[in-house]
């Protein structure tokens, strides 16, 4: 236990132009607040760290089990330049391992984007700075701490380690930086760090530059813009003494990736509150917020009822198609797509958007260059990938076409870009999955159970797989499947569990069928059925597969592609006319017949001419993954059998009986 406290500790990684190795020390310090840097920093010329525990209270719930048992902590983390290069958008890991929960960070942002209250202490957090994201050196600042330091005072909640133990944060002997942001560094960054054995309540580190390490020269002022699935770039157009004009442009810069109603969000940092909007709306037109807060006091004479919002986390949202040419309210460029992203391979220009904002600041921003842009972005569809949003990053001013049509550019006054990255969904997260059939087995492998969730677990077993279905029951939805699925079971001999599996409660489902496997080529059929209500405009699937991709022919109703800078991939949309999928709709005689899912279908035709010895039975002949509007579905875990094969005694019976009933056919021809 005493090994395991002593053994601290910390790391820090630091993310600029340049890399740096880090040696650490602990002290068994006392609990003072930091306050003038302490004397080791005089022996570091780079980047000084330091993490000091500052105390800790009991918390309720009062528990026996000290394990168990919560602490609420204070903790002091300072960074500091003290070498001769500025440090650039500063971040810093922090190995929490206590099961902390970090509850506030002054100074700082988480750099994934999630909000406080965050549970940190599994993984560890990285933090960067806000609003100082930058520290300039001594020398450029006289000696200045405020611009060449950071303090960041960190309060959070941890469990266990009863006093005189300390819970400091994790040592990592040595720690790479991730690839992410490589393509500022490109190249990773050793840093390690050395303890002494002591008991810590500080630690210390310094960073120096690795000598090994080549430091790339780069020539911007700013960042360079990095890539990702889809970048938002936040670009002041406009300044006045109190409010500026930023443009938010939203580019989708993945093959698959795509957005419908797309809302998204932020939060504002400095109090700033939004005057109006151009190409965009937010959800709630509220200046309660303002009214009753410091923006009421300090605009006395302004006219609240005109202001749009004044949320701290407003929720906007693209303006309908119908709004693109409103002189007031639209007319932007790549404006008003009512929420709708697509990939470049569908249409260039609707794979990007649009829209301006008015936002008024309060003291003691009121200074035309103080320009701060709002955190925490997150933006989200319905059924699209889940995109995961990095901080704002100072970019190099983007540049504009000159507006008067001249062969001119104008640039912006300052300009910030967020990146975001598309997550894999969790298990049983998704919003669409798959059924596998083939001409070759009478069954249908429906969706997995549970695969977009749950639901009421209650009459129903989560963790069985589904009943295989005859074909028909694909068309009707998973509540009425039930008799007809049952009776299958019994015809087929198939194990029914009690309770039966639950659902797969996917709004999409898409059936993969295969549907014939000759000498040179196969085919397939793809299905997609719709249980929502709403429809799919410009839908698209993108099929994976592995080894038979490439053999692509064509798509008989759908139009396919085979992506060729994905070249596993075969991307498929619906033809000029037939590019809705309609929603559910009611039976006939609603009394009657269950619910109708909206439908289309396409034979998919393949040459094995481009993919000599695949096995189109063993699995070749089935996607390897499939999206649907950018969203990845949940794939069935196996494939169908050759139903002969189903028992190998019988398939051995049955080939015995094939070559006994012909050799005497054969006999006579010799
Ligand atoms: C004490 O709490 C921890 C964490 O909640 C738990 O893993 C452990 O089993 C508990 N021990 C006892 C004896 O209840
Ligand atoms: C911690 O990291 C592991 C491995 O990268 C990951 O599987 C896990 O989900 C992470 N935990 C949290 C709470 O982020
Ligand atoms: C997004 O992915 C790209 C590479 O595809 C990477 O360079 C970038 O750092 C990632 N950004 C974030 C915020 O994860
Ligand atoms: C970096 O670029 C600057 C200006 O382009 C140049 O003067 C300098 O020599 C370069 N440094 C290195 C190490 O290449
Ligand atoms: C625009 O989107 C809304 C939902 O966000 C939807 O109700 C409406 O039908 C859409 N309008 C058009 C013209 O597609
Ligand atoms: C099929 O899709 C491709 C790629 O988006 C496009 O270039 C082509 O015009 C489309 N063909 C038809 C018939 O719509
Ligand atoms: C792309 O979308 C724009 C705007 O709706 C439209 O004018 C253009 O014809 C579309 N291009 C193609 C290739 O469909
Ligand atoms: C605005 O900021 C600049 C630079 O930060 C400073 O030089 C100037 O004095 C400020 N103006 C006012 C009115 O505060
Ligand atoms: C967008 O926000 C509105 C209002 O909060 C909500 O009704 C809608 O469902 C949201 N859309 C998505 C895709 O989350
Ligand atoms: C496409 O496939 C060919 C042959 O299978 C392979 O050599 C090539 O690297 C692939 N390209 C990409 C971008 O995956
Ligand atoms: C579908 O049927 C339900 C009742 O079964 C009814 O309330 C609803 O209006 C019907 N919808 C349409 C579009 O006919
Ligand atoms: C289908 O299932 C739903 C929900 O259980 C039920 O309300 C409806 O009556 C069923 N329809 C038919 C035709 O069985």
């Amino acid at each position: 236990m005493k090994i395991l406290l002593k053994e601290v500790i910390f790391t820090l990684i630091l993310f600029s132009f340049t890399n740096f190795v880090c040696r650490g020390q602990d002290y068994d310090g006392g609990n003072s607040p930091p306050a003038a840097p302490p004397p080791e920093a005089d022996n570091c010329n780079g980047i000084f760290l330091s993490y000091i525990f500052m105390s800790r209270e009991k918390e309720y719930p009062y528990v026996k089990n000290a394990t168990a048992q919560a602490w609420a902590f204070k903790s002091t983390a300072t960074i500091m330049n003290t070498g001769i290069n500025e440090l650039k958008e500063w971040k810093m890991f922090i190995g929490f391992q206590h099961q902390e929960l970090l509850v506030s960070a002054s100074n700082a942002v988480l750099v994934d984007g999630n909000e406080l209250p965050a549970p940190v202490g599994t993984n560890g957090t990285y933090l960067s700075g806000y609003p100082q994201t930058d520290l300039k050196t001594s020398i450029e600042t006289a000696g200045d701490l405020t611009q060449i330091q950071v303090q960041v005072q960190l309060t959070g909640t941890q469990f266990g380690i009863t006093p005189p133990g300390i819970p400091m944060p994790k040592r990592q002997r040595q720690f790479v930086l991730p690839m992410m942001d490589s393509s500022v560094l490109h190249q990773r960054a050793m840093v390690s760090t050395k303890n002494k054995l002591l008991i810590a309540s500080s630690i210390y580190v310094c960073c120096v530059r690795d000598p090994k390490v080549k430091v790339k020269n780069i020539t911007t002022k700013y960042f360079p813009r990095q890539d990702g699935d889809l970048s938002l770039s936040y670009d002041v157009i406009q300044v006045y003494e109190n409010n500026y004009l930023a443009q938010v442009t939203i580019e989708n810069n993945n093959p698959l990736g795509r957005l419908d109603h797309w809302n998204l969000t932020w939060e504002w940092m400095r109090g700033e509150f939004i005057y109006t909007m151009r190409g965009a709306y937010t959800h709630q037109n509220d200046y309660s917020d303002c009214i009753y807060g410091v923006a009421g006091q300090y605009y006395q004479d302004l006219d609240f009822s005109q202001v749009m919002n004044c949320q701290k986390k407003p929720v906007i949202a693209d303006l309908p198609r119908d709004r693109a040419k409103d002189e007031k309210i639209g007319n932007l460029p790549y404006c008003c797509r009512n929420g709708s992203l697509l990939p470049t391979i569908m249409n260039a220009t609707k794979a990007r958007s649009i829209f301006q904002v008015q936002v008024y600041k309060l003291p003691p921003d009121l200074n035309k260059t103080a320009l701060y842009p709002p955190e925490n972005w997150k933006i989200v569809g319905v059924v699209n990938p889940e995109y995961k949003c990095g901080t704002p990053l100072r970019v190099d001013a983007t540049e504009f076409p000159d507006p008067s049509g001249l062969q001119a550019t104008t640039s912006a006054i300052a300009s910030w870009q967020v990146v975001c990255n598309i997550t894999r969904p969790k298990m049983r997260e998704n919003h669409c999955c798959v059924s596998f059939s083939a001409y070759y087995n009478e069954s249908v492998i429906p969706c997995n159970t549970c695969a977009c969730g749950c639901g009421d677990t209650k009459n129903c077993n989560p963790n069985v797989p589904p009943l295989l279905l005859p074909p028909e029951t694909l068309l009707v939805p998973f509540e009425n499947r039930t008799l007809k699925a049952v009776h299958w079971a019994r015809i087929k001999h198939y194990n029914v569990p009690r309770p039966l599996p639950c659902g797969d409660h996917c709004g999409v489902s898409i059936n993969w069928h295969v549907v014939s496997n000759y000498r040179n080529g196969w085919t397939a059929q793809i299905t997609l059925f719709n249980w929502e209500e709403i429809n799919f405009e410009d839908w698209f699937v993108a099929v994976q597969m592995k080894n038979a991709a490439p053999g692509f022919e064509k798509a008989y109703s759908f139009n396919g592609t085979l992506l060729e800078d994905l070249n596993d991939t075969v991307f498929l949309q619906g033809l000029p006319g037939l590019n809705y999928l309609i929603g559910e709709t009611n039976g006939t005689n609603p009394a009657k017949d269950p619910k109708v899912p909206g439908k289309q279908q396409s034979v998919i035709m393949f040459t094995k001419k481009r993919t000599h010895g695949i096995n189109v039975i063993k699995g070749d002949g089935f996607p390897t993954r499939l999206y649907f509007n950018g969203e990845e579905c949940a794939l069935p875990s196996h494939f169908p059998k050759a139903e002969a094969n189903k028992d190998h005694i019988n398939l051995v019976l049955v080939f015995l009986l094939v070559l006994v009933t012909f050799s005497p056919i054969a006999y006579p021809l010799h």
